[in-house]
């Protein structure tokens, strides 16, 4: 049996399908801690709906960030970034190769960086997706664990795909946690 720590900054409709996950298996995993960086958001009100400790830890720089995070990361096998809006630096990278996993919404290596929905409407494409990977030094570039595919209408805008985005983020998630635990 795994011991998550779920990486948040927002709504947490990633981290409502790991603690799913984590429900429906048990045996396979469970999430000892969600760590925000961010006050007043929708993951904080998950994490309590499913019964999980959330420390909320916002710093200035990332370096103060990983530091206080690490008191919480004992016995921790598995990171799951969901929704978490900062980049971790190298070192910390490197301390958690292969064992700290990212949600990007696109098709990798597609539409690398902060803001990939509003990127792949402006370069036309039909088909975007997402893709949850391993999380290496280089941004949104580890290896690729599970990805699915999503169609974009002619008249689609960001607000627009969201709701078709976090579905098919969802079934990614789940998948990638059936994968690697
Ligand atoms: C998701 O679209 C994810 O791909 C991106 O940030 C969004 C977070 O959503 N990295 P949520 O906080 O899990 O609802």
């Amino acid at each position: 049996m795994k011991n998550l720590a779920v990486f948040i900054s927002g709504t947490g409709t990633n981290l409502r399908t790991i603690a799913t996950f984590c429900k429906e298996n048990p045996h396979l995993a469970q999430i000892k801690v969600v760590i925000s960086n961010k006050n007043n958001v929708g993951g904080i009100e998950i994490a309590q709906e499913f019964g999980i400790e959330c420390v909320i830890i916002i710093k200035k720089s990332i370096n103060e960030f990983e530091n206080e995070a690490m008191q919480y990361l004992q016995n921790v096998d598995l990171i799951c970034l969901a929704g978490f809006m900062r980049i971790l630096t190298p070192e910390f990278t490197q301390k958690w190769e292969n064992k700290m996993i990212n949600i990007h919404p696109s098709l990798l290596p597609a539409f690398k960086g902060h803001d990939a929905i509003a990127d792949a409407l402006s370069y036309g494409v039909k088909i975007t997706g997402c893709t949850v990977h391993y999380v290496v030094a280089e941004v949104d570039s580890g290896k690729i664990i599970s990805q699915k595919c999503l169609e974009i209408y002619e008249n689609d805008n960001k607000e627009t795909i969201r709701p078709r985005l976090q579905k098919i983020e969802s079934q990614a998630y789940y998948e990638a946690l059936s994968k690697i635990l």
